[in-house]
């Protein structure tokens, strides 16, 4: 199958510029003006944009968590990806505790199984070096294309690690060539401050936030800096929300250090007065790190543009408002943390970042496709538009006026972060492999198109074919 499209203002981290890209067998095999080539289908691309298909390197679906399980099944997550111009993603494998991480990965190959309308690779998020997983076994799987490691600092008596974990995890990256993930909040701090708020009777939804202050990121964040340099691994802060964790990142790249960030959408947009919304609608917005003072929004929108961070995510984490998030009714401590958004991101960012004059269009690329697949050994087969590249594509319409709400996004979600915002711009046709899965707001495709990608891995290029193994 062939695809012709024509017309279209091409652009990529680097370049801008109007041309035809041609598709064919999978992958872009020609770019350039009024190309004279047969093709099987031809879109015309006049006045659109031609993006790169989106990366999303951190998203969490049908996860356990909190009590209950993320709403977004593999299946509804990536159809909502898709919808929202994303065509690959990175999930997250949560080493069971007991468990070893080849049982983790066969566990979470077996939810992919057949549902999959995206291509996606994963991350290990490292619970346990003690029963079940080893420092041995951590070494085999960039083998296996699993090329970055996640810890959590947080989460205390659930997910979180202590130091020594955290330090021999980067030791083995350091070797194996693989790049390490934080989540970055002192989780000892926090369980404290939990406790004495539900012991003084504080159980709405805003003590979340305030029981996990922006010191607590701060000091997490450059912790983890510290003990990556010492273990001579590249390290990657996710979900970066403030000021005092932007600071510590902010220096170590001045030094040179292989220190990356990134921030989500929703750090952009939501803040202490969404979480302290009366009779529970505050739980909408509990997540980790929790919203912050909005003080901190031009700080991340600086950070982007400067790239002090340098990848916005979305922090996939979807539950229900009425079900799941209510079995924190009397107690925040118990209300799941995480939110939807994986169908919004490029259209926020477009919207705030690029229309409001915040960022380049370059940049909106850089950050939501080719630097995330640049970091997580995806590039250049996606995140980019160039001849070779897989061809995972977004034909985005600059004009098109769209209103964000859950009664229209393809999450199970049944709430939106971002209700009623009011957005020009969107995708209209989102390719992946040269296959349409998305057109004029239609689910195209079929579930079992989507393939997990074996990464390369940290620094290493990830070139066609050879290296991807069908889900
Ligand atoms: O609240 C969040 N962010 N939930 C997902 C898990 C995590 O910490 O990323
Ligand atoms: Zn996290
Ligand atoms: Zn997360």
């Amino acid at each position: 199958m062939s695809l012709l499209i024509k017309g279209g203002r091409v652009v990529t981290a680097a370049d801008d510029y109007v041309a035809d890209v041609y598709v064919d067998d999978e992958r872009i095999s020609l770019i350039g003006l009024d190309l004279e080539v047969n093709a099987d289908r031809v879109i015309d691309a006049t006045g659109k944009y031609v993006l790169p298909g989106c990366v999303d390197p951190h998203t969490h679906l049908d996860m356990p968590f909190g009590g209950t399980v993320t709403i977004d099944d593999v299946e509804s997550g990536q159809i909502s990806a898709a919808f929202g111009g994303t065509t690959c993603h990175v999930d997250f494998i949560i080493q069971p505790q007991g468990e070893t991480f080849a049982s983790a990965l066969a566990t979470w190959r077996a939810k992919a199984n057949g549902k999959q309308v995206i291509d996606m690779g994963y991350h290990m998020a490292v619970t346990d070096l003690e029963h079940g997983g080893s420092l041995e076994e951590l070494a085999t799987l960039p083998d296996q294309g699993i090329t970055s490691y996640k810890l959590f600092m947080a989460y205390k008596g659930a997910l979180m690690v202590d130091d020594l974990t955290l330090f021999r995890t980067m030791q083995v990256a350091s070797q194996t060539g693989a790049l390490v993930m934080v989540h970055a909040e002192n989780g000892d701090v926090i369980d404290q401050l939990v406790r004495e708020a539900l012991e003084a009777g504080n159980t709405e939804p805003l003590y979340h936030a305030l029981t996990r202050p922006p010191e607590a990121e701060g000091e997490a964040t450059n912790r983890a800096i510290q003990l990556a340099r010492l273990a001579s691994a590249p390290l990657y802060v996710v979900h970066v929300t403030c000021k005092q964790a932007v600071e510590p990142i902010a220096l170590a790249r001045d030094r040179g250090w292989d220190v990356w960030g990134e921030t989500c959408t929703q750090y952009f947009f939501n803040s202490l007065d969404d979480i302290a919304k009366p009779n529970f609608e505050g739980a909408k917005y509990v997540y980790s790190p929790p919203v912050r003072d909005s003080s901190n929004w031009e700080v991340l929108w600086n950070a982007v543009r400067t790239d002090a961070l340098s990848v916005i995510s979305t922090d996939h984490c979807a539950f229900l408002w009425d079900g799941q998030k209510t079995l924190g009714k009397d107690d925040f401590s118990k209300i799941p943390n995480g939110g939807p958004g994986l169908e919004d991101r490029l259209k926020m960012v477009h919207e705030f970042g690029v229309r409001a004059g915040r960022l380049s269009l370059n940049r909106m690329v850089e950050l939501l496709a080719t630097n995330p697949a640049k970091l997580f050994g995806l590039y250049p087969r996606k995140g980019t538009v160039a001849v070779g590249s897989d061809a995972d594509l977004v034909v985005f319409d600059p004009e098109k006026e769209v209103t964000i709400s859950a009664s229209a996004h393809h999450s199970k979600s049944d709430y939106s972060l971002y209700e009623g915002t009011k957005v020009t711009g969107a995708p209209e046709v989102v390719l992946l492999r040269g296959h349409v899965l998305v057109e004029n707001d239609e689910l195209i495709a079929s579930p079992g198109i989507g393939q997990f990608v074996k990464r390369a891995r940290f620094g290493e290029e990830l070139r066609p074919a050879a290296e991807t193994a069908h889900a």
